[in-house]
């Protein structure tokens, strides 16, 4: 079972990339994750696309289709998705749609006690739309309690995280339910 993954944060401090360090290094027995470099990925542009697809673009979908599911960890901006992650999610639902048949999920990490509730709320409500295993998406709340020197170093957000990424593999080798 591996899952590909990446952060939809740029900033080199980002809480979000320290929840991802921490997932990465307590995983469930079975499983693999493998981070993707989106570095390079443009802004989605039909024109680009018309012209051939990136090979950035080809890059990702080829790790995706490669993988069991997309593991995402992301910043909430606005009540929704920053522009990184959703471009890449705009990517991905483009041809040769590598995401369909796969698992797809996010983790978001907030300063607030809201844990992300509208960008998990936009997720949770867009991606029933697409031939993907959907799984509900974490919110881990109050980061700053959370981490220390810049790692996530919280014991039960550790747990949580590791029993969230057991349950989201077991859904993305579920049957898909049929049309
Ligand atoms: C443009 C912008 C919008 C934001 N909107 C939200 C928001 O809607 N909800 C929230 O919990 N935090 C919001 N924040 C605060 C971010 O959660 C916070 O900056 C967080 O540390 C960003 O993630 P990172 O540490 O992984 O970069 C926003 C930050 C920015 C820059």
């Amino acid at each position: 079972m591996n899952l590909v993954t990446f952060c939809g944060s740029l900033r080199s401090g980002s809480a979000n990339a320290a929840t991802m360090r921490a997932a990465l290094a307590n995983l469930p027995d079975g499983v693999t994750v493998t981070e993707i470099d989106i570095s390079e990925i443009p802004f989605y542009d039909g024109d680009l696309e018309e012209a051939g697809v990136p090979a950035s673009v080809t890059a990702l979908h080829d790790a995706v289709a490669a993988a069991d599911g997309v593991l995402i960890f992301t910043p909430e901006y606005n009540a929704s998705y920053p522009a990184r992650t959703k471009n890449v999610i705009d990517w991905l639902s483009r041809p040769p749609r590598s995401w369909e048949g796969r698992g797809l999920t996010l983790v978001v990490t907030t300063p607030g006690g809201r844990a992300g509730a509208g960008i998990r709320g936009h997720f949770d409500l867009v991606m029933g739309h697409f031939k993907v295993k959907h799984f509900p998406a974490l919110g881990i709340g109050a980061y700053g309690d959370k981490l220390e020197d810049g790692e996530m170093i919280d014991a039960e957000t550790i747990e949580t995280m590791k029993s969230f990424i057991a349950e989201f593999a077991a859904h993305c080798l579920a049957e898909a339910p049929a049309d």
